[in-house]
């Protein structure tokens, strides 16, 4: 049985390339793997987080994991913090974790910037703790974006590095599944780019909240060159640009992007422009009233993943028994 794992920022509303990248990919997955989505609160504060905005945050994210067609009766769904596991897991691995390893993650070196004697720990040791969100639950594969690859080698080197220490099979080694079609979609305002929450320019991201004429507007106003649209992959070649509108058409109409090139060859970017506005209007609108109609009523998506975190618990607590005894902790009782 392939057991995933995966899991999103609750930072704002999540984006087209949340969801194109991670979520289409849960959302196939669900019918045929035990899917655990965890909603990971405790990553979010390696950067401030404002507390009553991360609240509303961790709920948005569930309804939007619900509107995106993730059902619960066969998913798992819950907010990392309310599984304590997490952390203590983290721990354990950190004391496996060579600092060499972490001082080659390229995230790190992006986020802290010039500034790396003032960046916290937190954000320092954060693929640690993703490393145990992985390994927790015994996931045996992880459906993340391009950007997430690098972490989840290392997710793998510290499992490896756990079991070779203690002689045994204590974790089981992920496989990281890394979307084929969309691995990376970039920003709208610059194609070389990633599309990311934490680019300051909203004009940059599409969000799953967006409303039809702001989708519209994003859309027009998106970075485009000014040659005509090629009719093959080598034609994109040095046009980022194009190569990330045509992308995110395809990969909403479900072609193959040889296939759309075709239909575009030749054509302006308006033209692709308008049908692309056209497609993702009709993708993001029930999308969109699915998180309206789940966030009217929060009691219900907090008694959801309250039901869940406790199922969730239950497991954990299973590996870190496993885990207290092999590392040799006193058992009191
Ligand atoms: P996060 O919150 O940055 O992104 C969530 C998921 O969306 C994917 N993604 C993208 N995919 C394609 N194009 C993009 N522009 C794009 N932007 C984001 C990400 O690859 C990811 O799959 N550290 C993780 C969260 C995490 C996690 C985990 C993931 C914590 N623990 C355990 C898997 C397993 C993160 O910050 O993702």
């Amino acid at each position: 049985m392939m057991r995933v794992f995966s899991g999103i920022q609750p930072t704002g509303a999540l984006h087209l390339g949340n969801h194109l990248g991670a979520i289409v990919a849960w959302k196939e997955l669900q019918a045929i793997a035990e899917c655990t989505f965890c909603i990971v609160d405790w990553h979010a504060i390696t950067v401030f987080q404002d507390p009553e905005a991360l609240r509303q945050s961790v709920l948005m994210t569930a309804a939007t994991y619900l509107a995106c067609g993730l059902d619960p009766q066969r998913v798992t769904i819950y907010p990392q913090s309310a599984v304590p596991q997490h952390a203590e897991l983290a721990w354990l691995l950190s004391c496996h974790t060579p600092m060499g390893w972490l001082n080659r993650m390229t995230q790190f070196k992006d986020k802290a910037g010039k500034h790396k004697d003032q960046a916290v720990l937190g954000l320092y040791a954060y693929p640690v703790l993703m490393a145990a969100d992985i390994v927790l639950f015994g996931a045996t594969h992880v459906p993340v974006g391009e950007d997430q690859k690098q972490h989840l080698e290392l997710a793998r080197d510290i499992a490896a590095a756990v079991n070779r220490a203690y002689g045994k099979d204590l974790l089981v080694i992920p496989e990281p599944m890394v979307s084929k079609v969309a691995p990376r979609i970039m920003s709208l305002r610059d194609g070389t780019k990633k599309m990311s929450k934490s680019d300051p320019s909203e004009a940059s991201r599409i969000h799953l909240t967006d409303d039809d004429d702001t989708i519209a507007q994003k859309i027009r106003r998106a970075k485009t060159d000014s040659d005509a649209l090629p009719s093959d992959i080598a034609g994109l070649d040095n046009r980022p640009e194009a190569k990330n509108l045509l992308t995110i058409l395809s990969v909403l109409e479900n072609r193959a992007l040889p296939d759309t090139l075709q239909s575009y060859a030749g054509q302006t970017f308006s033209v692709l422009k308008d049908d692309l506005t056209q497609v993702l209007i009709t993708h993001i609108a029930p999308i969109r009233q699915g998180i309206h109609e789940r966030l009217s009523d929060p009691q219900a998506l907090k008694s959801l993943l309250a039901q869940h975190a406790s199922k969730c618990i239950e497991k954990a607590e299973s590996t870190m028994g496993l885990m207290r005894e092999s590392f040799g902790f006193l058992k009191l009782s």
